[in-house]
Order: C-alpha cells, then sequence, then structure tokens
C-alpha cells in the first residue's frame, strides 16, 4: 500500500479514537476513494468499506465487482451474490468487530443504513462524514499535482475553444457538446458539468443547457469541469456572443472581476472564510450589486466537486496552506442576464496561488 494511503488510514483511526467510534462505515463517494484510491459506483448493490479503530480494513463487495479490488492489500474482501442478503453479511461483520458506535459516512445510503440499524439496534450509529472532511480538507502535495493537472487541461480545452468554439446562432446544448468534447480530448476523465447559460438563462446560477439559439449580444455563463485521477476542476467564465450591446452588463463584469480579485488579494493563512466572502460581497456593494450575489463566494475542491472549506458568511474557519477553493462571485439578473468568473486557488504558506491560468479579461467570441 502507498505510504499516503496508509498514513489517511492512521490518520482516521486517530480520529475515530478521539471520537469514541469503534468503526467506519463508507458507502461509495469521494472518502471512499481518498480511503481505498479506488472508485466504486454509488449502486443498488451495497458496496461498504469497513475501517476499524485497529486491525485489517473489510471490504463488502458484489461478487462481480470484486475483480475491480483484487489487489486491495489492506482489505480483506467479503463478497456477496445477487440474491444473498448484504445487510445481513454487514450486520455480522460490525457485530464480529465488537462494534457499539458505528460512525457513517454522509454517502452511505438511507436504503441500506435504515434495515441496518434495526438489525443492530442497542448500537449507536453517528455521523462519520464531518470528520472524514477535516482530514480531506488540506491537500497533499500529490494531491494537489493532480488538482493543477486537471485545471491545466480545462484552462487547454478553454483556450481552444476560444479559439475554434462559436456562440452565435449555436444552442447552448451545441456549445456544451463541443466544450465537453474538448475537455476530454484533453485528458478529463469525465465531464461532471458543462453549465452554458445565455441571455436570459444565464440569471439562473446552474442552468441546464437547453435548446435556446445564442443570440447575438447575449452573455453567456459557462461553468465546466470533471475529475482527473478522481481530482476535480471548477471554472467559470462569461463570454459575450458576438458584439455586446447592453453596457450594465460591461458594468457589471467589471464589478465581478474586481471583486474576485479583492477576495484572491485577501486570501492568506489565518484569514476567517466568512471574511474572504464579505470581501467580495462588499466590493459588489458598492456598485449596488450586492443583492444580486445571490451565493456563497466558494467552495473547497479535491475529491468532490462541493467540499469544505465554504466561502460564506458564518464560516469562521480560517484559512490554512494546503487548503484549495474556488473564488467566484456572480451577478444574476432576472430576466435579462448573468455573469460569474471563477477560477481555482490554493493557499500557501504566506498567501495563495491562482491554479486558473485562463485570462479573465472581458471577452467576444462568435
Ligand atoms: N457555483 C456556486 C456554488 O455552488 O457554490
Ligand atoms: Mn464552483
Ligand atoms: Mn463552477
Amino acid at each position: 500500500m502507498n505510504i499516503e494511503l496508509a498514513q489517511r488510514l492512521a490518520r482516521l483511526r486517530t480520529t475515530l479514537d478521539e471520537h469514541q467510534i469503534d468503526v467506519a462505515l463508507i458507502g461509495p463517494s469521494a472518502d471512499f476513494r481518498y480511503l481505498t484510491c479506488r472508485r466504486a459506483g454509488e449502486s443498488e448493490r451495497l458496496i461498504a468499506l469497513i475501517v476499524p479503530q485497529a486491525g485489517d480494513c473489510t471490504l463488502l463487495v458484489p461478487e462481480l465487482e470484486a475483480p475491480k479490488f483484487a489487489d486491495c492489500a489492506f482489505c480483506q474482501l467479503h463478497r456477496w451474490r445477487d440474491g444473498d442478503d448484504p445487510i445481513d453479511l454487514l450486520a455480522r461483520t460490525l457485530l464480529d468487530l465488537g462494534a457499539k458506535t458505528v460512525g457513517v459516512n454522509d454517502e452511505f445510503r438511507a436504503g441500506f443504513l435504515l434495515p441496518l440499524q434495526e438489525r443492530l439496534s442497542g448500537r449507536r450509529f453517528t455521523r462519520v462524514g464531518p470528520l472524514l472532511a477535516r482530514l480531506r480538507i488540506t491537500k497533499s502535495p500529490a494531491e494537489l499535482a493532480l488538482l493543477r493537472e486537471a485545471i491545466a487541461r480545462v484552462d487547454a480545452a478553454w483556450a481552444r475553444f476560444c479559439a475554434e468554439g462559436r456562440l452565435v446562432g449555436h444552442t447552448e446544448r451545441q456549445v456544451a457538446r463541443q466544450l465537453s468534447d474538448f475537455l476530454l480530448e484533453e485528458g478529463l476523465e469525465a465531464v461532471a458539468f458543462c453549465i452554458v447559460a445565455s441571455g436570459p438563462n444565464a440569471a439562473s446560477p446552474h442552468h441546464e443547457p437547453g435548446d435556446r439559439i445564442i443570440q447575438d449580444g447575449d452573455p453567456v455563463v459557462i461553468d465546466i469541469g470533471g475529475p482527473y485521477q478522481g481530482y476535480y476542476a471548477d471554472m467559470t467564465r462569461t463570454p459575450v456572443a458576438g458584439t455586446l450591446r447592453d453596457s450594465d452588463f460591461a458594468a457589471a463584469y467589471e464589478a465581478v472581476l474586481e471583486a474576485q480579485q479583492a477576495a484572491f488579494a485577501a486570501m492568506r493563512p489565518g484569514v476567517a472564510c466568512e471574511e474572504i466572502d464579505r470581501i467580495a460581497r462588499d466590493v459588489l456593494a458598492t456598485h449596488g450589486l450586492a443583492e444580486a450575489f445571490t451565493h456563497r463566494l466558494g467552495h473547497g475542491l479535491g475529491l468532490s466537486v462541493h467540499e469544505p472549506p465554504y466561502l460564506v458568511g458564518g464560516n469562521r474557519e480560517p484559512l490554512r496552506p494546503g487548503m484549495v477553493v474556488t473564488d467566484e462571485p456572480g451577478v444574476y439578473l432576472p430576466g435579462r442576464w448573468g455573469v460569474r468568473i471563477e477560477d481555482v486557488v490554493v493557499i500557501t504558506e504566506d498567501g495563495a496561488e491562482r491554479l486558473t491560468r485562463s485570462p479573465h479579461e472581458f471577452l467576444e467570441l462568435p
């Protein structure tokens, strides 16, 4: 087993001990990938990683998935076949381990957990997800290298789109398909999201691309990303299709960029997450746009697209070296348009480094 994986398991075991949790029960998720370096597809068939405070891990897998985990040396494989009762197998495994308190990760399905709780009444079940999130919140050099790769691939796909892509006269869906092709051709393992939101649709921050034909003069919010070896890139740019006509949009674009850069300039260890969010919000307020910024400034990024730390009002957690966050203020005017500019940033020992390299300047694309 590689050293980093062993360190992750050791840190989880120390955390379980500190919180008097006997075993962690992990379903297919980013937590699962963090602790095994393997992907398990979320499924109606039970897959569960069981990490006790001491001793080997157990991996419950359906027989047809087992070959993928055969080389998982630190896990005892417990296979089950279609027609077996995997909840019974899981309950017996936990009983054999003498587990009195079971820490369950957030993605472990209710459809498995509720019958398990019935079978093991008298045992305590608690959330282990927030504890795992603490372990994952700062990135190791190896994780940072993968994040840099993912982000560089999105930068490359965006550069191609800026050179070759077309907006005017194409539907949002057609543009999303072309962008998705570029992302995959540049080496992302999947396209996790590809928001193309044009004209009034751009006022919906997480718009699903549809059949609207993009018009000359439309602002287009484009938010793209996906994983590279499990680690996610996430970037938004808001070009204008053809030629800009609305000077209010140009002013809002400059305000969003100013907010984004003010937030970046303030990022360094020790500054509270909520303070970074507030700085961006204050900039937009000076332009009369505070009400139009309808979401948090940013989120952590790693094996999940959205994970702690969240740059949001009320989060007093201080930034620390190795945290990776997005910086993504936006302004959304229902019925008119929206603008968002999003980069990924890593907190360093004495400040912050922008990992996204794509330019920010206002852009008109044909
Ligand atoms: N795209 C902004 C957020 O979900 O936080
Ligand atoms: Mn984001
Ligand atoms: Mn995004």
